[in-house]
């Protein structure tokens, strides 16, 4: 008898998480198409063209086969929206599994649905923890992991995050995905951008910001402002989130012209200014382990991270963002 084909359905919405899907779509295309097979969720939390679809026309990754458009909105609009969309779209397919990534509301909200159906989970990133409960994310990734059947940690510090929440069941050390990713994709660079733009291929630094803790906190937004102002003897490129965008023309703050301000870039134009820039400045989750696969030095933007292992081996250093502009003092010493 034929065995029986294992049926996912995965649900992603936000950058990221297609950045992640693509490693794992792509081998399930490839080499496990005998065995699994996948339905593929995007839930539109993410729709403008370079935040989303950019990323599939690039990583060799099918379209998925249901976009829900639920776009922007309140933590509990966005997130019940998606909840009630995901259910429907998870009787109808009837799957043996979900499979999620990292910690956005399009992760709680597939983490949910699938749960309240009694569909096993497989959480992808599981563990990480910040200890900042304040954090969206980390109400989400709490939440999903206690949720979750399978979970696969990128580090042993993620297995030891569980363990002391009582989570030691299904859980597995598995590597990290974005580092297959950078890996993979790093090997597409070549040849296919030199005719692509005027971004400097040297002697700059690579900035993002889009944390809800810094866009929408006036004080630190401006304190972020200031620092990066004031450093005008270093050159920044600077893929500004839509979030941020909106946040620095509400908040009437204005980078100068030695910081390069330009739309949200795809991954392998991304890949590329890592692999060029001297150091990096973040507050994201992701740049801050592929600053660490490119061996660049990585300013943190943040009061803690889920990192800390890039922190311990001497490549990220957590400055905040206040007031003191900690930044600002640590690049000019
Ligand atoms: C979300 C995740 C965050 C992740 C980030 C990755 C949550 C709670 N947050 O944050 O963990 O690090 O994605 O980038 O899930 N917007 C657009 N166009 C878009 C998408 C967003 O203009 O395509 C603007 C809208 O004004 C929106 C704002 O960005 O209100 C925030 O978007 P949202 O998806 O809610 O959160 P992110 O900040 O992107
Ligand atoms: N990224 C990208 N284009 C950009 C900015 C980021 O492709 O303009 C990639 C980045 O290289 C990393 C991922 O998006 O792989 C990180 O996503 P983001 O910072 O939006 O979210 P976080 O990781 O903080 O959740």
């Amino acid at each position: 008898m034929k065995d029986k084909i294992i049926k996912i359905v995965t649900i992603v919405g936000a950058r990221p998480q297609f950045i992640k899907a693509a490693v794992i779509s792509r081998l399930i295309t490839n080499e496990y198409s005998g065995a699994l097979s996948e339905y593929f969720v995007h839930t539109g939390q993410h729709y403008d063209s370079n935040m989303s679809e950019v990323f599939f026309q690039e990583m060799l990754i099918p379209e998925p086969d249901i976009n829900l458009e639920v776009g922007s909105g309140s933590h509990g609009r966005q997130t019940g929206e998606m909840l009630y969309k995901i259910e429907e779209v998870l009787l109808q397919q009837k799957p043996d599994w979900v499979m999620i990534y990292g910690d956005t509301n399009s992760t709680l909200a597939g983490a949910l649905a699938a749960g309240k159906l009694n569909i096993p989970v497989a959480h992808v990133e599981a563990g990480l923890r910040s200890f900042n409960r304040k954090m969206a994310e980390e109400q989400n990734r709490v939440l999903t992991d206690h949720l979750a059947s399978l979970l696969f940690c990128p580090t042993e510090v993620a297995r030891q995050n569980l363990e002391a929440e009582g989570i030691e069941a299904g859980v597995e050390v598995v590597g990290d995905v974005m580092y297959d990713a950078s890996l993979f994709y790093r090997t597409m660079l070549e040849g296919m951008l030199a005719e692509q733009r005027s971004l400097p291929s040297a002697n700059f630094y690579l900035l993002t910001l889009h944390r809800a803790e810094n866009t929408d906190n006036p004080e630190r937004l401006a304190a972020i402002v200031e620092a990066l102002n004031s450093l005008d003897n270093f050159k920044g490129v600077f893929p500004i989130h839509p979030r941020t965008r909106k946040a620095l023309q509400r908040q009437g703050q204005k980078l100068k012209a030695h910081i390069k301000v330009v739309e949200p870039v795809g991954f392998l134009e991304m890949l590329r200014l890592e692999e060029a820039c001297d150091f990096v400045v973040t507050d994201s989750g992701g740049l801050q382990k592929e600053a660490y696969f490119f061996a660049k030095p990585c300013i943190t933007l943040r009061d803690q991270t889920e990192w800390v292992e890039t922190v311990e081996a001497g490549w990220n250093v957590i400055v905040g963002a206040d007031k003191e502009n900690s930044l600002l003092t640590l690049l000019i010493n």
